[in-house]
């Protein structure tokens, strides 16, 4: 960021800025490490298409709605809702503050999932890529209690030192160049993977619909994880819609930030989905391996390479910085808020953020070591923390967003934040998505969410 604004708030510096710091928080572990695994779980071809059409729809309304909620305001989740909510819409206070809470609970994971890719570059680095392909190094490695915890410090550390010390910059210009190497790596290992004998059966369960495997958890899982991969529902939208400037089309960042994001999932999903069933024999229960799916599947791609250990290894450093772009964002939108609304230093929010990174991030990783007994709806103490924020807390956010905006703030106001900076071709799709398709859907899956944390409807 470098220049400021009227209210003096940071501002990124014009619209390719803006969309490479989006961009870099969006693509990220929920792309590469999230996506495939949840396109595997819930039916493959099924869940593409449910995610694609909630993406052209709602899915876009919304990373649109947040930006210009975020620009119009100049102020991060909490301060931009109590901005509108008034004596009639009181219950709006909350949906700020909820805002603000989401990369909270998303923080100590998300760096314990960093951590594990940290760990695998250091395997590769050091001559161990032979044995982290082989079955049982990853299971052996996330239920040991000290190791995981290890790596999560180190992945957190860097997280934090950025936000400290103000080296965003840095990073965002190592992405500009890491991003490009990412996606033509993940597209040679793609081809790799799909050219393997049995990887056929994957690619057709990746990318066919079958519509016996559909239920109301397809339409969940792929919510949640549209929410998680586009950072909607989390404040960090908001938060950076603050530091955008007036000129910026929003319109065509938004269309550009999703391409490059969907492109870099499904890349993600072409890797790993035909490998697994290539190198499990065509054992479609493989698919279910959960979140472990990327960390057992890739290295067994890479371990049958040409050249395998080093672009393994280069591909390892490339997911890093996606990694980190994003649990920068993450972090940062943490910190806006403390300092806005307690008026903490910077350097007092961040350390909160890292100690309660660790508070948390501690037990998700001893979930599956000593405390593997503890589990509810059958999830780990990492996938009910990752449940609670991208299937139940992020579509009552984006819920509640699309009532302050349709209720309070009027939607006009938004579409003339839009139309000062965009042709804003989408005005009418925007105006139905936000005011009826999406608040019905994202009370939909809120509820069903709910219903399947009590055990109504299996997970
Ligand atoms: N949007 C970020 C990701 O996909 C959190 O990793």
């Amino acid at each position: 960021m470098s220049q400021s604004s009227s209210s003096g708030r940071g501002l990124f510096s014009g619209n390719l800025g803006y969309v490479l710091a989006v961009a870099g928080s969006a693509v990220g572990l929920g792309n590469i490490w999230r996506f495939p695994y949840l396109a595997a779980k819930y039916g493959g071809g099924i869940f593409l298409l449910v995610y694609f059409l909630l993406l052209f729809t709602f899915g876009y309304a919304l990373i649109m709605a947040e930006t210009s909620l975020g620009r119009n305001t100049r102020l991060s989740p909490v301060g931009a809702y109590r901005s509108f909510a008034d004596k009639q819409h009181p219950f709006l206070k909350i949906g700020g503050w909820l805002n603000a809470i989401v990369p909270m609970i998303i923080l100590p994971y998300y760096c314990l999932i960093g951590g594990w890719i940290v760990k695998y570059m250091f395997e590769y680095v050091t001559g161990g890529s032979t044995a982290a392909a082989t079955d049982g190094f990853f299971v052996g490695f996330i239920t040991s209690n000290f190791t995981p915890v290890f790596w999560h410090l180190i992945f957190l550390g860097c997280t934090a030192l950025i936000i400290l010390k103000g080296v965003e910059k840095g990073v965002e210009r190592a992405s500009v160049v890491m991003m490009p190497i990412l996606l033509i790596l993940a597209f040679v290992v793609a081809v790799y993977s799909m050219t393997r004998p049995g990887a056929g059966a994957g690619i057709a369960y990746y990318l066919i619909p079958d519509f016996s495997k559909f239920s109301i958890m397809t339409v969940v899982a792929a919510c949640g994880q549209l929410f998680f991969s586009l950072s909607v529902g989390m404040g960090i939208l908001i938060t950076y819609g603050s530091y955008m400037k007036k000129d910026v089309d929003v319109e065509k960042a938004t269309i550009r930030i999703g391409f490059m994001d969907t492109t870099v999932a499904m890349l993600a999903g072409f890797m790993i989905i035909p490998a697994v069933f290539a190198f499990s024999g065509g054992d479609a229960t493989a698919v279910n391996a959960g979140p472990g799916l990327m960390f057992i599947t890739i290295p067994k791609v890479f371990a049958s390479m040409g050249m395998g250990t080093f672009i393994g290894l280069a591909f390892f450093v490339m997911v890093f910085f996606a990694a980190l772009t994003s649990s920068i964002s993450i972090l940062e939108t943490c910190v806006s808020t403390l300092t806005d609304e307690l008026k903490w230093s910077r350097k007092r929010a961040t350390m909160f953020m890292f100690f309660e990174a660790i508070a948390l991030g501690v037990p998700c990783s001893l979930g599956f070591g000593a405390w593997d007994f503890i589990s509810i709806a059958g999830l780990s103490i990492l996938d009910m923390m990752d449940f609670l924020a991208s299937s139940i807390l992020c579509p009552l956010c984006a819920l509640l967003t699309c009532l302050l905006i349709s209720r309070v703030v009027g939607i006009q106001k938004l579409i003339d934040e839009i139309k000062s900076s965009s042709a804003f071709r989408g005005e009418n799709i925007f105006r139905f998505c936000v005011t009826y398709l999406a608040p019905v859907i994202l009370t939909l899956v809120f509820l069903s969410s709910v219903a399947a944390t009590l055990g109504f409807i299996k997970i």
